[in-house]
């Protein structure tokens, strides 16, 4: 197969074994075939007989990795969006049949395909802004056959082209559905019935729940949490948006993958997430919609908790489709560095979906990558509000 590269006055990295806290080359060059890269570094050691394109003053990075969305949903929330910038709270909202109840009732009616077709023309907008891999969650259908139809939805837009690598995450507890007479029966239902289903059919990598006061109860996920486990599926939590009500700590005792959102959450819960290698994954367009608080970023820095940034993309507390903008909040509103961000977004994100061929740029990774039309990496943090994207490649095929 023919190699083909590019070749830009910043290469960076994200690569660990480089130096500088990016791994930055400065005129470097990357070189691809097929799907794989084949080289990564200085551009006058690159391999002298490919056409390397020349991007000038262009940043080319690693694809950006979203590794918390709810991208898979029909219908809008704009009334309730308009009612709580009135004060209305989205508790409260939830509590009278709004919010994830909303969603679920359009999901519900909408065909396998109306979900597939809403789902790839958002994840086509996320190419657009640099994204190479989202990780994109059920949690609307609540009942099974509609939790499965959003997967099956989910599968069918991953296999389209044009779109980012998926990542699929069944959100297997959000809100108890309407129709669920026992809250109890409905737990034990989806621990024991409906999770090893989808594990069965391949629907789902993870598993989510929503822990939280007016959600679901730690002992309610740890049952789901455990089938999880034990049908071989990872496990990723909402934990502590509006309350600390020990998710984090459920969390680091599952080994879970990432404990998300995180406003809330004790100093000895990071030490154990910390200690069991959870990584944080922080959602600041939702705080920035529901006028939160920030997550204690400098607490978990400072255990030494992977810090990632998704963009929480979903109908409700956060109606963007946007990492980018995740970014901008990420280093204005939660005091992250430019830096971090940026690992946030590739490779720790990366980490944190147990994926090891993506998020840096490194000969044997899968050649996703981002061309910027900005002149530094740290612009990419910058709120722009649009794509700042010359080019976006996803396992070598052009896709932004
Ligand atoms: O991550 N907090 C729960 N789940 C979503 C919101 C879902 C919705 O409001 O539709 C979140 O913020
Ligand atoms: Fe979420």
């Amino acid at each position: 197969m023919r190699q083909r590269g590019f070749a830009a006055a910043r290469v960076v990295t994200c690569d660990p074994s480089r130096e500088g806290p990016l791994g930055t080359v400065q005129d470097g060059a990357v070189v691809f075939e097929g799907a794989t890269l084949v080289f990564v570094g200085p551009r006058v050691q690159a391999p002298p007989d490919v056409p390397l394109v020349e991007l000038g003053d262009r940043v080319v990075t690693p694809g950006l990795v979203d590794a918390h969305t709810h991208a898979c949903w029909v219908g809008s929330r704009h009334e309730e969006y308009a009612a709580r910038l009135a004060g209305a709270d989205y508790r409260a909202v939830a509590r009278g049949g709004g919010g994830i109840l909303s969603t679920h009732r359009a999901v519900a009616t909408a065909s396998v395909d109306d979900l597939a077709d809403s789902l790839t023309s958002r994840l086509r907008r996320m190419a657009t802004l640099g994204v190479t891999t989202a990780e994109v969650k059920s949690g609307y259908g609540l009942e099974a056959d509609h939790e499965k139809k959003q997967l099956r939805a989910i599968a069918i837009a991953a296999g389209r082209r044009g779109v980012p690598a998926v990542v699929a995450t069944f959100l297997a507890l959000h809100a108890l559905p309407p129709a669920a007479g026992d809250r109890a029966a409905y737990v034990v239902h989806v621990a024991r019935e409906l999770v090893p289903e989808v594990a069965r059919e391949r629907l789902a990598r993870f598993v989510d729940a929503y822990v939280d006061e007016g959600a679901f109860t730690t002992a309610e996920a740890r049952a789901v949490g455990e089938a999880a486990l034990a049908a071989g599926l990872g496990v990723r939590l909402h934990v502590g948006q509006f309350t600390d009500v020990q998710g984090a700590e459920l969390a680091a005792a599952l080994g879970a993958a990432s404990a998300d959102h995180l406003e809330h959450v004790s100093p000895a819960a990071i030490e154990a997430l910390a200690r069991a290698g959870t990584s944080a994954v922080l959602l600041p367009v939702a705080s920035f919609t529901l006028g939160g608080a920030a997550p204690p970023v400098a607490a978990l820095r400072r255990a030494g908790v992977r810090l990632v940034v998704a963009s929480d993309a979903n109908p409700g507390t956060a109606p963007t489709e946007s990492l980018p903008l995740a970014l901008a909040l990420a280093v204005r509103s939660y005091g992250l560095s430019p830096d971090e961000a940026l690992l946030g977004a590739t490779i720790r994100a990366a980490e944190a979906l147990g994926l090891t061929d993506r998020g840096a740029l490194r000969a044997g990774a899968r050649a996703d990558l981002a061309v910027w039309d900005l002149p530094h990496e740290h612009a990419i943090v910058q709120p722009w509000g649009l794509a700042k994207t010359h080019l976006v490649l996803a396992g070598g095929e052009d896709i932004g």
